[in-house]
């Protein structure tokens, strides 16, 4: 008798981000005191803000206390927090009610777990190059997985036969940079409530969109309430990668099999997991303050002088990117004839510089490489003077 799930049989054996530590850490054992510059995984550089850090710490004082501590929390998350969460969207004229918000630990964790709510049947798809973790997670669980087209500015296009899917959009997208503007989400929510789909939108990097008209929700469309839920993260927005505290937007509206899927996820909650701790959802609410956003806006501001600077070396080298503009990615073209591992093996080796190769994100992602410009300022800039030289090298 089988008692394993075998599907694990069938992922690559090690998680892509695992992958790269790895043959970092082994490259750096066998060529010490290398200064190398982080620009693979997206992990924030910048420190928490003063808002946050002030109600981290008042939280964790409030817990010394038998009068101010708290136990557990409503699994669903902090009605405070949650109402805060769902004001932040009407300010924007999205209407979403506090019942619709979940306070989770973060996009990633919430992206595998939410899985749960989906028979196995119903295939997953995944416009690719994608973040890797869509498709792991769907492999794990034995799903079938379809790729639909992607245009030559990487905006997934529906398939034009009806297939009842489990439809993952990302916007602004990781690994590419490429934003789905309104006309693109349409088409989706079209397809979506033509074949009962269910949209899963990853907005974990919505704060990064600068252009007026580019919807950083997908509820900014009309329909998306009957056929999509909407993940999302305080990691980039907020610096919370090391912190973890998200959230997800599930419409009352959306049914499918005559199920309500925001009662089902209460269900799922309320019996899968306590909830994210006090003190993390007090520095989660210390971002929707006024004072918070402000200060997040500066954080990005960070993130966006790496990108104008790593564009503009990319320029002065002659090589090609997407992305970098309403995104914290650099999505470049490996020069011809390499391949995007070649070009990783030697942007380590030749200039200490960490970068994710294309080819982890699915095989359309091959030819390409990504950069993060969550990376430190002056790392990003040495990165971009390095780069140059590798060109005048010639050693690509
Ligand atoms: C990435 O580099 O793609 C992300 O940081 C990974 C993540 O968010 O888990």
């Amino acid at each position: 008798m089988i008692c394993m799930n075998l599907n694990y049989m069938k992922v690559k054996e090690s998680y892509l981000f695992a992958d790269i530590r790895r043959r970092v850490e082994e490259w750096s054992k066998e060529n010490p005191g290398k200064m190398i510059l982080r620009l693979g995984i997206g992990d924030v550089t910048q420190p928490l803000t003063p808002s946050v850090i002030k109600a981290l710490h008042e939280a964790v004082e409030e817990q010394a206390h038998a009068e101010t501590f708290h136990g557990y929390m409503p699994e669903c998350g902090d009605s405070q927090l949650r109402l805060a969460i769902a004001k932040w969207y009407q300010k924007r004229n999205i209407p979403v009610d506090e019942s619709e918000v979940f306070v989770s630990s973060g996009a990633s964790d919430e992206f595998g777990d939410i899985l749960h709510l989906f028979d196995k049947s119903l295939p997953a798809m995944i416009p690719e190059p994608a973040y890797p973790a869509y498709a792991d997670a769907n492999v794990m669980d034995g799903r079938e997985i379809i790729f639909p087209r992607m245009t030559e500015d990487f905006l997934p296009v529906p398939p034009e036969k009806e297939i009842q899917a489990l439809i993952y959009l990302c916007s602004p997208d990781n690994p590419t940079g490429a934003v789905c503007t309104r006309e693109c989400l349409e088409e989706w929510i079209a397809y979506a409530v033509k074949t009962k789909s269910v949209i899963l939108f990853d907005a974990a990097y919505e704060s990064f969109i600068t252009e007026e008209n580019i919807p950083r929700s997908v509820y900014e469309i009309k329909g998306a309430k009957e056929c999509a839920i909407e993940i999302s993260s305080l990691s980039k927005t907020a610096g919370f990668t090391g912190t973890r505290c998200g959230y997800t937007v599930i419409p009352t509206a959306l049914e499918r099999d005559g199920l309500s899927l925001n009662a089902m996820w209460v269900r799922n909650r309320t019996t899968r997991t306590n909830g994210v701790s006090y003190i993390l959802q007090k520095g989660a609410l210390a971002v929707f303050s006024e004072e918070g956003q402000k200060e997040v806006r500066e954080l990005h501001e960070v993130y966006r002088a790496n990108a104008h600077n790593f564009m503009k070396a990319l320029e002065e080298a002659g090589l090609s990117y997407a992305g970098g503009k309403n995104s914290p990615y650099i999505w470049m073209k490996c020069p011809d004839p390499l391949g995007s591992w070649e070009v990783f093996d030697i942007l380590l080796k030749q200039a200490e510089i960490v970068a994710t190769p294309g080819a982890g994100f699915g095989a359309s992602g091959e030819g390409w490489i990504r950069f993060s410009m969550f990376a430190n300022e002056e790392d990003v800039k040495e990165a971009g003077r390095r780069i140059v030289l590798l060109r005048n090298e010639k050693y690509f």
